[in-house]
């Protein structure tokens, strides 16, 4: 069982290279299975999220090939259409898109109920009013999701729910269909923006994409194309957290500045100072920070994916913030870890209130999802003396070489493997 040691409260410096965005890979790499011709695609990150959607992709028939450590080549053409499994698709949320995809593609898909964080209740009804709306029918049986259609034509579908899983599944499952689909209260999230660019970059008419309205014109052909990942914004969110929490003073190179825009705004109201460039943002922590409110909401609003990592800076800004969480129902188990650190902060619902305390103080703390591990390693590098975080695998799951970019930044921060307690216990238990 691996775990970070992190000794905290040194301050950091220099510069930091963030990685192709895992919800924008998380969408592409399902979509090449769309294409008639092999794809490259580039700056794609490497995440156990990524590693589990070419697997999948491998054992379905594709033929996957990478030609460096950022670079894959697919080539679809030999995929066959066999069920996803429960094993597989219980690791990640974007498992859901091999529904849109497969669909896309052959007109039918079997696909285990997908996992992901526990963030609360994820359904996927707006995904499946989709696809009844493009005229798949669907049944859940044994915890696999089918879905059939003789053939699919273009439909208006308006999403009940904002959601970036329906709104990209509904993009996929339009772009061969007949005809025309008019997506409405579509998400807008750069992500979405991203995989439309990249299936029109093979010859789709998907127009609208980053606003309330996505108008997608059926194609019959799509052909190879060569496409880079926009970098992670999340990712870049979350180093911006660390430099704000350990008071330093770091160049953050490869990001769209306008995508940080919610997150450099609320830093900027607590007295960070961020200076904008044309690919870099640099952030300077300040001394003293002013408590805030923080409301996520979806893509430009302050993104959910940021909301943790944004809780750790404010449990030590002076006075109260107030922190509401809009798009999950239980984005707050990072509460407890960071209570352990000495943070003061309530939770009534979907709102948490941070009493700004003057420093957190090192613990053993456990990351009870992706994004609430990036919080625990904000805090834990901003906090006196040394913190252990366990189930580091969640980070990992999203986070590219999460250590090794904060040792470079002069962070003290160690990945340790240590036998798991628990089942060494169990195991001893058994020998006897
Ligand atoms: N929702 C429904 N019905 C649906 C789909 C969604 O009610 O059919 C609800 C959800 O329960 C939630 C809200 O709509 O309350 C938004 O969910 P959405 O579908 O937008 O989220 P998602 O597609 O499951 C993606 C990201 C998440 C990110 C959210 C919101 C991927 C693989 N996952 O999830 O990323 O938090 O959008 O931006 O793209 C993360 O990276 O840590 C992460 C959790």
């Amino acid at each position: 069982m691996e775990k970070y040691v992190i000794k905290g409260g040194k301050k950091l410096s220099g510069e930091v290279v963030i990685s192709g965005a895992k919800n924008a890979v998380a969408a592409i790499l399902p979509a090449a299975i769309l294409s008639d011709e092999p794809c490259v695609i580039e700056n794609i990150p490497n995440i156990s999220d990524v590693t589990i959607i070419l697997q999948i992709m491998s054992e379905m028939g594709a033929n996957v090939r990478m030609l460096n450590k950022t670079t894959v080549e697919i080539d679809p053409r030999t995929l066959r259409n066999i069920p996803v499994p429960y094993e597989k698709a219980k690791l990640m949320r974007a498992s859901s898109y091999f529904l849109g995809t497969l669909l896309g593609r052959f007109h039918e898909a079997h696909v285990s109920m997908p996992g992901g964080c526990d963030l609360g209740d994820r359904p996927i009804d707006q995904h499946l009013k989709c696809f009844a709306a493009l005229g798949a029918a669907y049944t859940i049986d044994g915890g696999m999701v089918n879905l059939t259609a003789d053939r699919l034509v273009g439909n208006q579908i308006f999403f009940d729910k904002n959601s970036v899983g329906a709104t990209i599944n509904g993009i996929m499952a339009a772009v061969k269909a007949d005809g025309l689909t008019i997506i409405e209260n579509a998400a807008k999230e750069p992500h979405v923006v991203d995989l439309a660019n990249f299936l029109n970059s093979m010859g789709a008419d998907i127009l609208g994409a980053g606003t309330d309205v996505v108008k997608i014109r059926g194609v019959k052909y799509l052909r190879g194309t060569n496409y880079s990942v926009i970098p992670d914004q999340i990712e870049a969110g979350t180093f911006m957290a660390v430099a704000a929490a350990t008071r330093s003073d770091i160049l953050i190179k490869n990001v769209i500045p306008k995508h940080l825009e919610p997150i450099t705004q609320k830093l900027v109201k607590i007295g960070v100072k961020v200076e904008q460039f044309d690919d870099a943002v640099r952030v300077i922590g300040g001394d003293n920070y002013v408590g805030t409110t923080v409301k996520t909401q979806p893509h430009p609003g302050f993104p959910t994916d940021m909301q943790p990592q944004m809780a750790a800076v404010l449990t030590c800004a002076k006075g109260a913030s107030m922190v509401t969480e809009s798009i999950f129902d239980n984005r707050f188990r990072y509460v407890d870890e960071l209570r352990r650190m000495g943070a003061n902060i309530s939770v009534e619902g979907r709102v948490a209130v941070i009493e700004g305390v003057d420093s957190l103080k090192g613990a053993p703390v456990k990351a009870t999802d992706l994004r609430a591990g990036a919080a625990l390693i904000v805090a834990a590098l901003g906090a006196e003396g040394v913190s252990e975080i366990y189930d580091i695998y969640h980070v990992e799951r999203g986070y590219e070489n999460m250590e090794e970019k904060l040792r470079l930044l002069g962070a003290d921060i160690e990945k340790v493997d240590e036998p798991d307690p628990v089942a060494s216990e169990k195991k001893a238990r058994k020998a006897i």
